[in-house]
């Protein structure tokens, strides 16, 4: 279940109706797909084998065409990170710098968790998505962004992509942002 948190005010929004109804006033798509799908041995698991990944999109494969259908995805993948990655630590700080792409970043938590952080409107600022297992979240293009690991740093997530290229980011300087 995701939870907002809006950084300026440190107001939370929690529960998928409230967070979607947010995120959806934003441009921000958000869904829930149903992770009691995976059996019991591929939930909260994020050290997968290929063969793991695949079923684990094959499993989610109608939830997937659905949104490529709707959206224009034409390739998706699956990211794994955990304490198993080599340079966890580097890679993190890469991810933690704002930045925008040309189409839509859409991630959908099959395991763990992670956090966007997503620049709104200027009477909110930046606000926190903090994702779990089942939420499907996608950032629109040119919004400035980035994302991180909560305290496990651990996350399973499947990426879906319109250009084939797959993950372009363009580094957003704003002096605005505090961490
Ligand atoms: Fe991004």
């Amino acid at each position: 279940m995701a939870t907002i948190r809006i950084r300026n005010t440190n107001e939370r929004i929690e529960g998928n109706e409230r967070v979607g109804d947010f995120l959806g006033s934003l441009g921000v798509l958000y869904e829930h797909w149903d992770i009691e799908k995976l059996p019991d041995r591929l939930r909260e698991k994020c050290q997968l084998s290929a063969e793991e990944q695949a079923e684990i999109l094959s499993v989610f494969e109608p939830e997937i065409q659905s949104l490529a259908e709707r959206r224009g995805y034409v390739k998706w993948d699956m990211v794994t990170l955990s304490e198993a990655t080599p340079n966890l630590e580097e890679l993190l700080k890469k991810f933690e710098q704002v930045h925008t792409h040309t189409e839509d970043e859409v991630r959908a938590i099959a395991a763990g968790n992670g956090i966007f952080i997503i620049k709104g409107p200027e009477e909110i600022g930046y606000f926190d998505v903090e994702l779990t297992a089942g939420d499907v979240i996608s950032v629109p293009e040119n919004t400035p962004h980035f994302f991180t690991l909560r305290e496990d740093k651990q996350v399973v997530a499947i990426r879906l992509f319109i250009d084939p290229a797959g993950w372009v980011a363009h580094p957003f300087a704003d002096p605005a942002f505090q961490k």
